[in-house]
């Protein structure tokens, strides 16, 4: 959701923005833009499109160089995508690059317009530009400008600004939308995330909400709201450039379906001990969690996906009657949230608007909070009662997969956690249960893998269809809406997913002749009933494509057109290879479509406005 990049220290900033914006690039990607000071004058070259024609553009420019610069790479809020939209926005005295969303741009114009401003975007972030750009002129104090403007705005911003008469020095504040600000040996950047940031340094500040910060060739100073000098604490990135980078894979989104089995030990291990779950927060106590009536988990798309297998796993083990909810309804429904109830919020980038503001609602209400999230230190993180961090290391690709089988992972464990204090499961069990996990979700993982080229020949009968169904029941249904949005992010085939019961009840009458229907069926008890779908399916035409083990497919004598066969192992941890079958089969879908794998239209990987 836009990607903020600013430099300003000892070498040509124009090379550090560019790559600072490829490192950013999944958060936004339909134009971007710099804007460079050298000598009292600012520079700005701005491009509709993907970042290769900004280069190109800046390399027709010719001339654009100096010491000090900001970059952006903008997800579209107001505004068509366009030369005129992108930023950097400039007034007379300044140039502004915005990630967020300003509510009042409206009214902001309005005085605006009052006081001789024209304008020439359909931005909100022009308006902001301008803002500042009139307290500026009336005191010439930068800090005064920028305070005065934020008291005024109403909505979400990271805001990074320089102004054409302080040389060398970039301005940075922050509400509710993620900024970093770092020092190196050769100068200090902002970002709007790690990965922009980690070629030049293992360190960073995580600016504070309201706090200005002054970045100069080597300092970095912070200002409260009241314009006090402030400390920042120093925090030590976790995550190596290897991580973020594509490590000889055609796209990010194969890659981590490949950390997978890796990033799953990374997420176990550190919440197991002694063979046994271990969450080293007081809300996960025994006394604790016995007290709990209701759990509510709540996050969105892919995260929300991961709560719904939560919740069929925690039910399950614990019978503790467990809510999922979409992060963006859930506070103005107006929940019933009672004292003794636990809300999960589930992030992997720790800074979704929607998710955070659920969690502020739940935080207002006196209900506890526990986040799980991959991005440490990210806003829900640290706003949370206790947080459980996933290992999944850096996820680039705007799908998501490695994210989403981890919090699954840990879902999984916690359920063991929950249900072990509730006295549902002995402790015997427990650790048996703990300990096929570590072993067999890799290794099952690793044998889907070797599976690649069977599905990407089933991947091929999908190329061309318009339509695609994913059914299952029980678990199988709750994979099903993963998989499905999956598919349809990064392929464009419109696609559903429905229990498989309930299909007969109208939707089945979409199913034609060659209509593709995945059916997953992994849950024994209830095989004999998935199979009764699948062959409703099949007397009307529809292509099936049955993802489950050779064992079940012999037994319940399986109908289906093609089969992605799944190892030989539990049922309660099939799932996991499940899962990475069908995050494979939309990988390659999309990628024989020949499509932008980790950057589909219209998505941003961090949806930072509400
Ligand atoms: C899924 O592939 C998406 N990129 C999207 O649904 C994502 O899971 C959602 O926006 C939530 O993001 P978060 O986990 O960072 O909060």
């Amino acid at each position: 959701m836009c990607g903020i990049i600013g430099y300003t220290g000892q070498n040509d900033s124009v090379p550090i923005l560019i790559e600072g914006l490829k490192a950013l690039e999944y958060r936004g990607y339909d134009s971007a833009g710099i804007s460079v000071s050298k000598d009292n004058s600012i520079k700005t070259v701005k491009s509709k499109g993907r970042l290769d024609r900004l280069a190109e553009k800046i390399k027709q420019t010719g001339n654009i160089f100096g010491n000090c610069g900001i970059g952006h790479t903008r997800w579209a809020t107001h505004g068509e995508p366009s030369d005129v939209n992108s930023h950097p926005h400039c007034a007379e005295t300044l140039a502004l690059v915005h990630n967020g969303i300003i509510e009042n741009y409206a009214e902001i114009e309005e005085v605006l317009v009052g006081a001789g401003y024209t304008f020439e975007s359909d931005t909100d972030t022009e308006r902001a530009a301008k803002l500042i750009d009139m307290f500026y002129k009336k005191e010439h104090d930068p800090l005064y400008a920028i305070r005065k403007a934020c008291r005024v705005i109403r909505g979400s911003y990271a805001l990074g600004i320089i102004f054409n008469d302080i040389k060398d020095t970039i301005f940075a504040t922050r509400k509710d939308s993620p900024l970093i600000v770092s020092k190196s040996d050769s100068g200090c950047l902002i970002a709007s995330d790690i990965p922009a940031i980690l070629g030049y340094t293992r360190e960073y500040y995580r600016l504070g909400e309201g706090i200005i910060a002054k970045i100069e060739k080597s300092d970095i100073t912070f200002y409260d709201e009241n314009g006090d000098t402030t400390e920042a604490t120093l925090e030590k990135i976790n995550w190596n450039v290897e991580q973020a980078q594509k490590g000889g894979f055609p796209h990010f989104m194969l890659k981590e379906i490949h950390d997978e089995p890796d990033a799953v030990r990374k997420t176990l291990s550190p919440h197991m001990k002694d063979g046994l779950p271990y969450f080293d927060v007081p809300l996960l106590d025994t006394e604790k969690i016995a007290s709990f009536d209701r759990i509510h988990i709540v996050a969105c798309g892919t995260a929300m996906h991961a709560g719904i297998i939560g919740k069929t796993v925690i039910e399950r083990l614990a019978r503790i009657p467990v809510n999922v909810e979409i992060a963006s309804e859930f506070r103005y429904r107006d929940p019933i949230l009672g004292k003794n109830d636990l809300v999960i919020l589930i992030s992997q980038s720790g800074e979704t608007a929607d998710t955070l503001a659920a969690l502020r609602h739940c935080k207002a209400e006196g209900v506890f909070t526990l986040a799980i999230v991959n991005v440490v230190g990210s806003s829900v993180a640290r706003e949370a009662d206790a947080v459980l961090y996933t290992g999944a290391g850096p996820e680039i690709a705007v799908a998501s997969t490695k994210a989403y089988t981890v919090q699954c992972a840990l879902l999984y464990l916690m359920a063991i956690r929950i249900a072990l204090a509730a006295n549902k499961i002995s402790t015997g069990e427990a650790a048996n249960l703990c300990a096929s996990m570590l072993k067999t979700i890799p290794e099952s993982i690793y044998d889907i893998l070797s599976k690649n080229d069977v599905i990407r020949n089933i991947a091929s009968r999908l190329v061309s269809c318009e339509h695609a169904f994913f059914i299952g029941r029980d678990m199988d249904a709750s994979i099903a809406t993963e998989a499905s949005l999956k598919l349809k992010e990064i392929s464009y085939i419109h696609s559903e997913a429905y229990a498989a019961g309930e299909l007969k009840h109208g939707t089945i009458s979409l199913v034609t002749d060659g209509t593709p229907v995945v059916a997953l069926a992994t849950v024994e008890k209830i095989c004999e009933k998935t199979v009764s779908g699948i062959r409703e399916v099949k007397s009307r035409g529809g292509y099936v494509i049955v993802a489950t083990t050779p064992s079940l497919a012999e037994k319940y004598n399986i109908p289906y057109d093609s089969i992605i066969p799944l190892p030989e192992i539990p049922e309660f941890l099939l799932p996991f290879p499940l899962i990475t079958s069908v995050q494979m089969l939309a990988y390659h879908v999309s990628a024989l479509k020949g499509l932008d794998v980790d950057k589909p239209r219209n998505l941003a990987k961090s949806v930072t406005v509400e």
